[in-house]
């Protein structure tokens, strides 16, 4: 395929055809088992850092199996309104890498969508940047908090602010010369911790963060794969700058959040066997692995290898019966993500599952513990809200009815995985959101449960 040059075009038009044929409301019938076999598409957390550090580097990376999803898109165009080239090869994407200084000013705000991965991660490079820059996002961005990079980053001496008090965004970042530091977050946050990394390796001197629980530790793996020198401790991490990035191939795994919908697909839904290919199994995001085989699932790890640092595994899943489960501590963030999807498993189990610390699922997309009582209860799931958490008492079935997804990915698609065990047909209202994620996946869907 003949490479296309750097222009914003090219993420515009991919946008608009995420958009285009995504009929808001769809409407699921029980299914008759999953079978076969599937790839998930590219890891969003990965992803993400391979354009921003392929960005940041000096010459040329090589990108597979990115995710081009809409949160990717918008900072693979952030990087392109800031002068990086990039060239589309259908397969692999081509990032002209200029250095950690190769950033030029960008001449408008850059729009981060719905990715607080985009918004938070960004903050950190800009911080050090020697120019002025604007983030913003869609209205769910917009709701997030931003104090908890805030923070950090004005104590290493950034000039950041923002809406409401400089806790929301637009954000407006005027770059400029920080100071090394540490950080002690009072919450496991991979964001958090990146932004604090990603500004401390422009600086001089030693920057480091310590965290309750060890979040994903993505941007500490590639950092190294690009040869930077990051050290990792079992609370935190630590980075000696100023860094140089080396430009690098990249091969992106399948994202273990996209699997999590499948694997609890096939767990609910008898006579369901199911292989997915290629999946991202890093520990301090496979808790949704553990979490199921702890409620009894069946899922085998295998040929599992490593892939530009990354740990991975094909992961065969078979129906199983299910039983609740406690979970708390370590476990939350590394499936942190998982959620939504984890009580749907909880509603088929028997017994109770209770998830405790988990006070960080109010801040995602939407507040996910409102939103996961909200949607399983309008189709006949008995769940219980709690200030950190969810109590889900499992009765093994669903009735089935109509539900919205409140704008959040990961709500909708958590809904189709309920509607697949259900008694009858689960409408579920505003569907578009899955592009941010996981474009294809209705298409994917319908393709293993028919
Ligand atoms: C992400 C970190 C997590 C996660 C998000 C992606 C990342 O957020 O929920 O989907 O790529 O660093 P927090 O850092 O806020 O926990």
């Amino acid at each position: 395929m003949q490479a296309r040059s750097n222009r914003n075009l090219l993420v515009d038009q991919q946008k608009e055809i995420l958009n285009m044929h995504q009929p808001e409301t769809r409407t699921l019938s029980p299914s008759q088992g999953l079978r076969g076999e599937i790839v998930v598409p590219g890891d969003k957390s990965i992803s993400h850092r391979a354009i921003m550090f392929s960005s940041l580097a000096e010459g040329t990376s090589r990108v597979r199996g990115l995710l081009r999803g809409e949160d990717c898109l918008s900072t693979l165009a952030a990087f392109q309104q800031m002068g990086v080239r990039v060239e589309d090869q259908g397969g692999e994407l081509l990032i002209h890498g200029g250095g950690i200084r190769g950033l030029q000013e960008p001449a408008n705000v850059i729009d981060c969508g719905n990715s607080g991965t985009t918004m938070r991660l960004m903050s950190g490079i800009l911080a050090g940047q020697p120019f002025f820059s604007v983030l913003s996002g869609d209205k769910y961005l917009r709701r997030r908090p931003m104090a908890r990079i805030i923070t950090p980053l004005t104590a290493m001496g950034a000039q950041i602010s923002g809406r409401e008090n400089n806790t929301k965004a637009p954000l407006a970042i005027q770059g400029g010369q920080l100071r090394a530091g540490a950080y002690r977050s009072p919450v496991a946050s991979a964001q958090i911790k990146s932004a604090v990394l990603l500004a401390g390796m422009q600086v001089e001197g030693e920057t480091r963060v310590f965290e309750p629980h060890l979040s994903r530790d993505h941007s500490e793996r590639m950092l190294r794969y690009f040869g930077v020198d990051i050290q990792v401790f079992e609370d935190g991490a630590q980075v000696c700058g100023p860094v140089s990035l080396k430009g690098r191939e990249v091969e992106v795994p399948g994202d273990i959040s996209s699997a999590a919908f499948f694997l609890v697909a096939a767990l609910i839904t008898p006579g369901s066997e199911l292989l997915l290919k290629n999946v991202g199994v890093n520990p301090t995001r496979s808790g949704i692995i553990d979490i199921l085989q702890q409620m009894g699932g069946s899922i085998e790890l295998l040929n599992q290898r490593e892939l530009s640092g990354e740990p991975v595994a094909d992961l065969l899943v078979r129906y199983s019966a299910l039983h609740g489960i406690r979970i708390d501590g370590e476990l939350v963030p590394r499936a942190i993500d998982e959620f939504p999807v984890v009580c749907v498993a909880a509603v088929f189990a028997e017994g109770e599952t209770l998830i405790r610390d988990a006070k960080e699922l109010r801040v995602k997309e939407t507040d996910r513990i409102a939103a996961v009582c909200d949607t399983l209860g309008r189709v006949g799931g008995q769940v219980e809200a709690l200030e950190d958490g969810l109590r889900v008492t499992g009765s093994g079935h669903l009735r089935g009815g109509r539900v919205n997804s409140c704008g959040d990915h990961r709500i909708a698609m958590s809904m189709a995985v309920a509607a697949l065990a259900a008694d009858s047909e689960v409408i579920i209202e505003d569907t578009a959101c899955t592009a941010t994620s996981f474009p294809g996946f209705w298409e994917l869907l319908v393709q293993i449960s028919s």
